[in-house]
């Protein structure tokens, strides 16, 4: 496959046009309401300890990527994990190292702060 240095005049890097290494995909709600609830805060609470774990962008490891709203904004700040398919309500500094260290690195879904819809 041809590799993309140059896109109508957009800069441009080889990195870019390679999809990082991982086995989970982690997608921190960085939207308005998150924010407002610490969300950026815990982006480097998650990338930190990921790094401590070397787990970040490797094989079976992880892809952290901030998103806009992902539509639960009461019960965030939303962080969803697939391909579990599981949305976190994560509220604090412990709260993103024990996801960390059972789901992302240890591999077990964290129940207590899985986020209960209510009917
Ligand atoms: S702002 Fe995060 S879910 Fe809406």
């Amino acid at each position: 496959m041809t590799e993309i240095t140059h896109i109508d005049g957009v800069d441009s890097h080889p990195d870019w046009s390679r999809i990082p290494e991982h086995a989970r995909h982690v997608l921190l709600c960085t939207g308005p309401r998150c924010t407002q609830r610490g969300a950026l805060q815990l982006w480097k609470t998650l990338r930190r300890r990921l790094l401590e774990h070397q787990h970040i962008e490797v094989p079976g490891g992880v892809l952290l990527t901030r998103t806009h709203c992902q539509f639960p904004c009461n019960l965030g700040p939303v962080l969803t994990v697939y391909p579990e398919r599981c949305w976190y309500g994560v509220r604090s500094k412990a709260d993103a190292v024990r996801l960390v260290d059972v789901h992302l690195v240890g591999g077990d879904v964290v129940e207590a702060l899985l986020i209960r819809e209510h009917p």
